[in-house]
């Protein structure tokens, strides 16, 4: 996969290097290209933003700095990704725009991201890039904007970390077993709603803390059925939300007897609510 970030602090994205996604460059399943914005500016202070239209308080990112930086980014990238390219030129990226007013950046959206062969993310700073860019770019190519939650950071380089993070770790290679996403928190399928639980490893005993009898058992039935009631114990504690949107055709009859043990109660839907909260619809 390739990733394009265009930033006015390239240092910032220095943990690129390190760890997970680092090894994952150094192995050549990642080619991550960081670009100074302020490269595509040519007066002498290096200006990449103004005072906003309409008035009222911070600066605007000015868009020419962003479209000449992405016109050279894309170069001859030309078919909205997905589509299949003309003969001779390379499927266009998809283009990530970190904002708060985006689409809440989820596990769902990281696996689809980890799909594309080429993402460019435009990390902005002050109050955002002028929307005559993205509107610009939607015309051509496969824009998303998105949040990393509900609060508002100084720019958007976190958002860039943490997304390429989550991404990465999803492509084929990266982790050193494949298989150890299939169990994380929101994992699609059985995980997809739900936490994962606690985990452990050696010493049996630490300080005055054992571990729980039935991780040392050896009956894999058993310990998948113990960390499958822990999720939904941690899920309807810290997340109740999820509990109510988990799909019923997911949840087991051992699943549903646990739920009605933690107070939650199944609506006429399937659906599991906290006892007393279910309306009917
Ligand atoms: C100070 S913020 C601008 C906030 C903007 N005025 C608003 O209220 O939506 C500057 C930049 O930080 C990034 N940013 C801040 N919070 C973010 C979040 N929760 N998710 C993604 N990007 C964020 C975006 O790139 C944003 O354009």
């Amino acid at each position: 996969m390739r990733i394009d970030v265009v930033t006015i602090f390239p240092e910032y994205l220095e943990p690129l290097n390190v760890s997970l996604v680092g090894k994952a460059r150094a192995r050549g399943l990642l080619d991550v290209r960081v670009h100074d914005l302020r490269r595509w500016t040519y007066d002498r202070h290096h200006t990449v933003d103004d005072t906003p239209y309409g008035g009222g308080p911070g600066m605007v990112m000015k868009p020419e700095p962003w479209g000449e930086a992405l016109d050279e980014i894309l170069g001859t990238a030309t078919s909205p990704a997905g589509t299949t390219p003309a003969a001779g030129t390379t499927p266009a990226p998809m283009l990530v725009v970190p904002t708060p007013g985006g689409r809440p950046f989820d596990q769902e959206l990281a696996v689809e991201l980890s799909g594309a062969p080429w993402l460019v993310f435009t990390p902005a700073r002050y109050e955002g890039i002028d929307r005559r860019v993205i509107d610009e770019y939607a015309d051509r190519l496969d824009v998303r904007e998105v949040s990393i939650g509900d609060y508002v950071l100084a720019g958007g380089e976190a958002p860039v970390l943490v997304m390429v993070e989550a991404v990465a770790r999803l492509l084929p290679g990266v982790l050193g077993n494949a298989e150890s996403h299939q169990d994380d928190s929101f994992a699609a399928g059985p995980m997809s709603h739900l936490l994962e639980g606690p985990v452990y490893t050696k010493p049996p005993q630490w300080r005055d803390r054992g571990i729980p009898e039935v991780l040392l058992s050896g009956h894999h039935g058993r310990i998948a059925r113990w960390r499958r009631d822990q999720a939904l114990a941690r899920t309807a504690a810290n997340r109740p939300d999820l509990i109510a949107r988990c799909d019923p055709s997911s949840l087991d009859a051992h699943d549903r007897a646990e739920l009605e043990r933690l107070g939650w109660r199944e609506g006429s839907d399937g659906r599991f609510w906290p006892t007393g909260q279910h309306v009917e619809e």
